[in-house]
């Protein structure tokens, strides 16, 4: 059997038949490939890995090669991210995904990636594969109502929700962010591409004009409730847009994801705001470079937006 990238109207309709059946058994307003407009797109086909049994598709998966940067913004490394991995319920136990995932390694290693980084509950499926836990992340739940949190009521400025953003706002967003040892590049256009996501709200709040701070909360059927991605000129703003979200949205609780390496006085004072506290892996990791030294990414934080 061999993996192909889709190229034929029949292969994508088949392909986001699998990954619907597999992934959202449940009906939803959207198809799936809006929840992926990078790595499930036609122009993405060769992001995207199929293989057929008898004639007709199995397994999926994706793999997206990214360019891991540091703080000021040099490149580090290349690791491939991999997600939507299904096996029609019909086909599974049979080893196709093994297959599929073991050709994904071959594809990664001619494409010189250091490692393949994916999300999953499936921890026994992956460890079995030889995929490992990696980096850390903080969960802060905030409650809906906080009177001692700053007051989006008193905030002097405006604030947006969704609608269209300039460059300026993009860059912006992506500036403001948390600074951490390691994170991907993102290009302007793949953020314009990924905030169409349904079910993704974009709250920015402005002060005289100038982006102070920004929020993504949701990501089609993910994130729900989970604020995954932000920035912010200080922890008021963040916590006066927090206090906005909470204001608008319809959820009693909120979680906010923060990477493991903030800086200290953020991290203690966005704690104290929150009514709760978790430490997770932020991912599972395997390395492929059989290189003597081989890239250390322990200290990896990939934002929601970018994961797949
Ligand atoms: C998880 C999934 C992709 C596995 O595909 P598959 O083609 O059935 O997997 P394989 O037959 O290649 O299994 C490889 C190994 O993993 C094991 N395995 C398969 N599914 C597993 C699971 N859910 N939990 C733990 N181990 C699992 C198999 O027993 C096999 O082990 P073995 O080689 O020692 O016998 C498939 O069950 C699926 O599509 N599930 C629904 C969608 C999903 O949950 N995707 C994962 C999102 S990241």
């Amino acid at each position: 059997m061999t993996y192909y990238n889709p190229s034929k109207p029949e292969h994508f309709k088949a392909r986001n038949a699998l990954l619907q059946l597999c992934m959202r058994p449940d009906p939803l307003p959207f198809p799936v490939e809006q929840e992926y407009p990078i790595v499930l797109a036609e122009q993405g086909k060769e992001f995207s890995y199929c293989l057929n049994h008898n004639n007709r598709i199995c397994s999926h998966a994706n793999l997206w090669p990214r360019t891991v940067i540091d703080r000021q913004n040099r490149e580090k490394g290349q690791i491939g991210l991999v997600g939507n991995v299904a096996t029609d319920p019909s086909m599974q136990g049979r080893g196709h995904m093994r297959e599929l995932l073991s050709n994904l390694e071959d594809i990664a290693n001619r494409q010189n990636l250091d490692a393949l980084v994916l999300w999953s509950d499936l921890d026994q499926f992956y460890h079995k594969l030889g995929y490992e836990s990696v980096g850390q992340e903080l969960h802060l739940g905030f409650a809906q109502i906080d009177p001692k949190r700053p007051s989006a009521k008193a905030f002097e400025g405006e604030f947006k929700l969704n609608g269209t953003f300039t460059e300026q706002d993009l860059g912006r967003m992506l500036q403001l962010r948390p600074q951490g040892p390691l994170t991907l590049a993102r290009s302007i256009a793949e953020f314009e591409t990924l905030l169409q996501i349904p079910w993704l709200d974009c709250f920015r709040a402005y002060r005289n004009g100038e982006l102070v701070a920004s929020i993504l909360i949701g990501k089609g059927y993910d994130m729900v409730g989970v604020m995954h991605e932000w920035g912010a000129v200080d922890q008021t703003s963040l916590l006066t847009l927090i206090d906005q979200v909470a204001t608008v949205l319809p959820y009693e609780s909120l979680m906010l994801l923060v990477p493991d390496s903030l800086e200290t006085s953020w991290k203690s004072s966005l704690i104290a705001y929150s009514e709760s506290y978790e430490k997770h892996p932020m991912a599972l990791i395997k390395y492929l470079t059989k290189k003597q030294k081989r890239e250390d990414y322990s200290s990896l934080f990939v934002w929601g937006l970018d994961s797949i």
